[in-house]
């Protein structure tokens, strides 16, 4: 028995092993929560299956949001949990700096096959915050390696969600992320592109690709030989589910290449069949640089994020580079065997079960139930795009975000769980929802739209 009286854990009530001890809730600090509240009123998930989660208690709980947008295949697929005890039983861990294992071989092939043709080199990461600090790295060495090392700087967009580094919330642009911490220098934004005159568009809004032309004049105040990449979620999805006005992706590459500037996809939300496709660079026909992804790789269920280069990015850092270690950067998890066994399986079962085209299948009955909610009481916009919903809602007098917050509490006691930010009521489910499910979502939204105040 411990000396220290606080590690005595025998008042724990070990007839229900799962069930936290008591005053067990205050040592986990939560993430992105407000730790206070949560902790007044615990919500706890303890079993996932399929569609669902189970409280402890052993309600259901539909999951409109594939767990935090990854979930991708429904939970626990047996596939995946299988490749994962098997590689647990083979081999822990092992180092991929200067030695490695097959699988993290296997894992990256595998991926990059998956996304678009040009697009041939992985490296791994363990999140998606990981994925983008790497990717805006990789940039800063590319352009160097190229002989234009007086571009340092990176532009990201009003609105942005690049995760929680110190590269991805500077080229973020959301404000509590960032208004208390240091920041890098030499980072500028673009405009956001949620435009009021888009509200309830169906499928991409129709104005703002213009927008796209702010790169331009990031060029005319910076000079381009200071700008590396810029960074952009093809579909933002953390600040509200922001769709690309038509033509606006295509118009940034443009001009990001007449530049001779990087542009980089953040996938993290969007790859892995979020859109009906392998990746939203497919599914919306342009080719970024770089894309960082995370999540969905692995079904979320080991953690692993990569950032997948194109040839020219690779060719100049690695082929082209001196001899040694050509990027001093990497993690002791990279391509975790574990992580990798996931991947392959996730990516094996994704193809196996058509997944990404069952989405896009089920996009326009998905749209079309998101939209049926115009008209409901608080509704200002909605936008929806492949598997991917954000309603918005009015907010109350001087309480920012508190109606939908009481939208989430009420839908999580109901039985069904969906994600808020601001606002924006966001619904991402799972690839294999059904039809009668996506009903009974937009169903029980409706009638607590009905209900509150
Ligand atoms: C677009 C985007 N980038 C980066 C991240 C950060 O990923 P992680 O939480 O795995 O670090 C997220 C997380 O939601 C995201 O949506």
């Amino acid at each position: 028995m411990s000396n220290n009286p606080r590690n005595n854990l025998s008042t724990r009530d070990t007839s229900a092993p799962n069930a936290p001890a008591p005053n067990a809730l205050d040592a986990f600090w939560m993430p992105f929560t407000a730790n206070k509240a949560f902790k007044a009123h615990p919500r706890l998930l303890e079993r996932a299956e399929g569609m669902f989660y189970f409280t402890p208690g052993g309600s259901p709980v539909l999951d409109g949001t594939a767990g935090l947008w990854c979930v991708n295949a429904g939970h626990g697929r047996a596939e995946i949990t299988a490749a994962i005890q098997a590689q647990a039983a083979a081999m822990d861990f092992a180092p991929t700096f200067g030695v490695s294992h097959p699988l993290a071989f296997a894992a990256a092939s595998k991926l990059a096959l998956m996304f678009p043709a040009g697009m041939d080199h992985v490296f791994f990461t363990n999140s998606g915050s990981e994925a983008v600090d790497t990717a805006l790295k990789i940039a800063l060495a590319y352009q160097k390696a190229i002989g234009q090392g007086t571009r340092t700087r990176l532009i990201g967009r009003e609105r942005g969600y690049h995760g929680v580094g110190f590269g991805g919330i500077s080229v973020g642009g959301i404000v509590n992320n960032r208004r208390a911490f240091g920041l890098l220098p030499h980072v500028d934004h673009l405009r956001h592109t949620h435009l009021p005159e888009n509200a309830f568009s169906v499928g991409q809004p129709p104005h703002g690709a213009d927008l796209a032309d702010d790169l331009d004049r990031m060029v005319a105040l910076h000079g381009a030989e200071t700008i590396a990449a810029v960074i952009v979620e093809p579909l933002a999805g953390s600040t509200g589910v922001l769709v690309p006005p038509v033509g606006y992706l295509e118009r940034l590459r443009a001009v990001a290449t007449k530049h001779g500037i990087l542009l980089i996809f953040d996938e993290v939300i969007t790859a892995f069949g979020r859109l009906g496709a392998a990746t939203a660079a497919d599914y919306f026909g342009v080719t970024p640089d770089l894309i960082a992804c995370a999540k969905g790789l692995t079904n979320a269920a080991v953690p692993m994020g990569a950032v997948v280069a194109a040839t020219h990015v690779h060719r100049a850092i690695v082929d082209d580079g001196p001899a040694g270690i050509e990027l001093f950067h990497g993690y002791t998890y990279s391509a975790h065997p574990l992580a990798c066994a996931a991947a392959i399986a996730t990516l094996d079962l994704y193809v196996a079960d058509g997944l990404f085209a069952r989405a896009a299948a089920l996009a326009p009955a998905f749209a079309a139930a998101a939209h049926a909610l115009r008209g409901r009481p608080h509704v200002v916009d909605i936008r929806a795009l492949g598997m991917v919903t954000g309603i918005e809602l009015a907010s109350r007098d001087g309480a920012p975000g508190e109606r939908a917050t009481e939208l989430f509490r009420r839908a999580f006691d109901t039985g069904l769980l969906v994600r808020v930010t601001g606002e924006i009521i966001a619904l991402s489910p799972p690839l294999i929802v059904s039809e009668a499910q996506i009903d009974e979502m937009f169903g029980r939204i409706g009638e607590i739209l009905d209900e509150l105040v």
